[in-house]
């Protein structure tokens, strides 16, 4: 797939002149709109939350101007970069925006010589399974969430080696 981007758009790591009360904001926005049983958990999380995270997670962001319109937050679990919180703003997704932060994160995976990406995908949401299995990741496992019967997310993974 080619990605074309919009050409104001740079992705990079947040940086202390970044704001992550806007990260936040997207993240509760964007996961809000999605009916999940049970609710994402991002949407508990707090800026405080979002603080002690960037003590050991790099938190990659997608700026288009003043605005941050993706992000995801990247947590070394050797062998594997562990992806998590990934997002995309609503009105910018299927325009490469979600696939473009994919190719940071192993870019970002291989700097910390990493050589899987690893993630977690909720089973109910068959095109965010789509979305991962078009960039190569395969289901290596389930999960079954707290108080229900049958799994509800799929482990899957990227080798990038
Ligand atoms: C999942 C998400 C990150 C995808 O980002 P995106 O920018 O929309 O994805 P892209 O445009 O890069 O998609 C690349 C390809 O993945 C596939 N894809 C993406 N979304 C898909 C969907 N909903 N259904 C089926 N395939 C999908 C398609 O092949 C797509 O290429 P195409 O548009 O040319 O057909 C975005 O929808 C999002 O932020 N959703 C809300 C939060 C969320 O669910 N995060 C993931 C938690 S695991």
């Amino acid at each position: 797939m080619t990605v074309s981007l919009a050409p104001n758009i740079v992705i990079r790591a947040f940086g202390a002149e970044d704001d992550l009360q806007a990260v936040l904001d997207l993240a509760h926005r964007a996961f809000g709109a999605i009916p999940m049983t049970p609710p994402s958990g991002v949407l508990r999380e707090t800026l405080q939350d979002f603080r002690e995270r960037l003590a050991d997670q790099v938190l990659l962001i997608a700026r288009e101007r003043d605005a941050i319109v993706a992000a995801v937050f990247c947590v070394p679990k050797p062998p594997a970069l562990y992806l998590n919180r990934l997002v995309v703003a609503p009105e910018h997704q299927r325009q490469g925006l979600g696939r473009a932060m994919l190719e940071a994160a192993t870019r970002e995976a291989l700097r910390q010589s990493l050589t899987k990406l690893s993630l977690s995908v909720r089973i109910a949401l068959a095109g965010n399974r789509s979305f991962f299995e078009s960039y190569g990741f395969r289901i290596i496992g389930a999960h079954t969430h707290p108080g229900f019967s049958e799994p509800t997310s799929y482990d899957m993974e990227k080798s990038l080696v």
